[in-house]
């Protein structure tokens, strides 16, 4: 069992943080979550979801402002950070090392620490200071996944989406699954319509 944290930013995409956050705990462990200020207008706008709402048995939801918080030092163990989904503000602050909030200072901790720090940015088009910064944040050492479903396993619902991204941040912390389908090679052509449009 190891504790995870998900900063939860301002970006779209909260369907993908709530579904990582159940894989996680349906995978045994537990869950360190802080959501910005921003990330809760939009976690009301697209789930309907209170920053309170995240909370259950196995998640500790800290407020982002709470430099004092665990999260907040490399003593705490933590088997990785994930911002998900991030802004193009987060991601640009994380790559300065910023750490102004609770959320940017866990992912700092992250990079010094030398843990696993899954970025999952969400934006479009990316200008070129965004494509700098993620380049910034690679080299440094983070894992830059971005909010991008393939198609080539036939989604039929918008989970099977959000399944597909959960799957590969899965992956790479190392966390057993069963999200999203793997890829067994090409076969027959779909005889039935595809995701619903
Ligand atoms: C509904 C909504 C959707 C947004 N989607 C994105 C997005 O996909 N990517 C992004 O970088 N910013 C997005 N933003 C803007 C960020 O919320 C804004 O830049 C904010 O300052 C980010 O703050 P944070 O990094 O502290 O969460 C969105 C804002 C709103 C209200």
């Amino acid at each position: 069992m190891a504790r995870y944290f998900v900063g939860i930013t301002g970006a779209s995409g909260h369907a993908y943080a709530r579904a990582l956050i159940r894989a996680l705990l349906e995978a045994g462990h537990e869950v360190d979550l802080a959501v910005t200020g921003a990330g809760e207008k939009v976690l009301r706008h697209e789930l309907g979801l209170a920053r309170a709402d995240l909370a259950e048995p196995g998640v500790r939801v800290f407020d982002a402002d709470a430099v004092e918080a665990p999260p907040s030092s490399g003593t705490a163990l933590t088997g990785g950070v994930i911002l998900c989904p991030c802004s193009m503000g987060t991601l640009a602050r994380v790559a300065v090392g910023f750490s102004s909030n609770l959320v940017e200072r866990a992912a700092d901790v992250a990079l010094k620490e030398g843990r696993p720090l899954v970025v999952v940015p969400r934006e479009a088009p990316l200008s070129e200071i965004h494509l700098e910064n993620l380049l910034r944040i690679a080299k440094l050492g983070a894992i830059v996944l971005p909010a991008a479903p393939g198609f080539y396993h036939r989604p039929k619902h918008l989970d099977d989406l959000v399944d597909h991204v959960v799957g590969k941040i899965l992956d790479r912390l190392g966390v057993e699954h069963s999200r999203g389908a793997r890829w067994s090679g090409l076969d027959e052509p779909p005889t039935e319509r595809g995701i619903e449009r």
